[in-house]
């Protein structure tokens, strides 16, 4: 199937599946309150993601704190309960995340799964290692000394413009394509990096505008918590793919040197 078909099958899917989730969660009236949401570090036994905020939900209780057997279900909930991300939004991705589950089931997930390279995770990333880089390899948990080059490329004051992220994504994967001998990034995992980029954006930012707050960026991917103490709230707004697509342009759009353009 061609990309761009497989892409709008996969999108239609996706408001489909949404569509009825929603309707299930009307119908039984799941209420959520009463849930403890405060953040706990996770004990060695937890299962992790190379998802700074996937990792963040399940420290908080969004997602199941052990990250084992996550349903595409509980993915939902859990991303409009936490950061109001619209169904179709996770879905899309969480389908895509399915693909490396090791759990038996064809409709869950363990956290650690979506370590699988080449599946979302991928070379160049802002806060961990390559795949193959250095050995012995941990694409997964978050790596200080990496985050370490990439904070004075996006520290610029209270807020990362769109401008600076996208800089700043180029920077890393330029970094990555010279240390890393076996570097490689494909065309979807140069979009998959450049969504994240899109994500944090607008989960901290102002709408489609950037401005996110550094801070808050910083204590996702430092601690991997909700920046709830530093102000942080769930924006009543629900965070869609149409918002992420739009920054996804803007951030495409920034002139510089381009990783993309060398592929
Ligand atoms: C179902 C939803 C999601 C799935 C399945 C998912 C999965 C992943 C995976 C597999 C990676 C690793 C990519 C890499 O190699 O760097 C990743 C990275 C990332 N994700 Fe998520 N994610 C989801 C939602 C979100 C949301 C809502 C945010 C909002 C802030 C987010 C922010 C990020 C960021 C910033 C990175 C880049 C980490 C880095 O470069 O070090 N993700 N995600």
């Amino acid at each position: 199937m061609a990309p761009a078909i497989a892409l709008k099958t996969l999108s239609l899917f996706s408001h489909i599946f949404a569509g009825a989730l929603r309707l299930v969660q009307t119908i039984t009236c799941r209420n959520k309150t009463g849930e403890d949401h405060s953040w706990q570090k996770p004990s060695p036994e937890d299962r992790r993601s190379p998802c700074p905020m996937l990792n963040a939900l399940a420290n908080h209780g969004y997602l199941p704190r052990d990250g084992k057997d996550v349903s595409l279900a509980r993915l939902v909930s859990g991303l409009q309960e936490s950061i109001n991300l619209a169904p179709d939004a996770t879905i899309f991705a969480g389908l895509i995340g399915l693909k490396a589950s090791t759990t038996g089931s064809a409709f869950t997930l363990h956290l650690d799964d979506l370590a699988k390279h080449g599946v979302i995770e991928h070379d160049g990333s802002l806060s961990r290692h390559d795949v193959h880089f250095p050995p012995p390899a941990d694409n997964k948990t978050f790596a200080p000394e990496i985050w370490a080059t990439v904070v004075p490329l996006l520290n610029e004051g209270e807020t990362i413009s769109i401008e600076t992220a996208a800089r700043a994504r180029r920077a890393r994967i330029a970094a990555a394509r010279e240390a890393d001998p076996k570097f490689d990034m494909a065309k979807a995992d140069l979009r998959a990096s450049a969504i994240e980029t899109c994500l944090y954006l607008r989960v901290f930012g102002e709408g489609t505008e950037g401005r996110a707050r550094w801070e808050w960026v910083r204590v996702l991917f430092e601690q991997e918590r909700l920046p709830f103490e530093e102000g942080f709230k769930r924006s009543d707004k629900m965070l869609t793919i149409s918002d992420m697509l739009t920054l996804e342009e803007k951030v495409n759009a920034v002139p510089g040197e381009d990783s993309e353009e060398s592929e």
